[in-house]
């Protein structure tokens, strides 16, 4: 059984991808249970020079790192984060990730998820995707609308982290000003 061992000490990493524009509750949700599944999770924010971001990199990576860290602690699990600009499937065997965790709140990021997964696969059999289903309390907070509420004077409190909504308001009247 020399082999069944070297495959359960082997450490699971797993890579947790999104645009992260802003953090939301939703995400934090996901963050905390894939923690639990994996050694070591790395939370990796795609940038697109094709998109302008709401936050910049390097806020929304500070950020994660702010909520995060205390999370990894409790769970005993370990947190990278990092970049990246092309695919997916190479960002993470860069990152030496087996698993990518991907967040579906319903029937739309289903359709488009399985997709994504179908080439990816084909790219990188290698690489499995985990799907962890949005806890009911977060099931409907998407970054899009928390921008758009924000965007418009709405109180984003109940979607967003604290700290995530402090750096919110005060990017926001330069924004506005823009
Ligand atoms: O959760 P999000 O914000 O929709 O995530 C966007 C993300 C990070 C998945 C996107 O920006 C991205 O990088 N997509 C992967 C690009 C890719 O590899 N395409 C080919 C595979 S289908």
């Amino acid at each position: 059984m020399a082999s069944q061992s070297t495959a359960s000490q082997k450490k699971r990493v797993g890579f947790y991808p999104g645009s992260f524009d802003p953090l939301t509750n939703g995400h934090v949700d996901i963050i905390r249970r894939a923690l639990v599944l994996v050694d070591e999770l790395v939370i990796a924010i795609g940038v697109h020079a094709t998109k302008q971001p709401f936050l910049s990199p390097e806020d929304r990576l500070a950020l994660i790192e702010a909520e995060t860290a205390p999370l990894a602690k409790k769970i005993g699990a370990k947190i990278r984060t990092a970049t990246f600009s092309g695919l997916l499937v190479d960002a993470a065997e860069k990152a030496g990730a087996g698993i990518i965790i991907r967040g579906l709140r319903g029937a739309v990021d289903f359709e488009y998820e399985t997709q994504m997964v179908g080439m990816n696969r084909t790219m990188k059999p290698a690489i499995e995707t985990v799907f962890l289903t949005a806890s009911p309390e977060t099931q409907f907070i998407s970054s899009t609308l928390v921008r758009q509420i924000a965007g418009m004077g709405g109180d984003i409190s109940r979607f967003v982290p604290a700290r995530v909504e402090k750096k919110i308001l005060v990017r926001l009247p330069r924004k506005r000003s823009r």
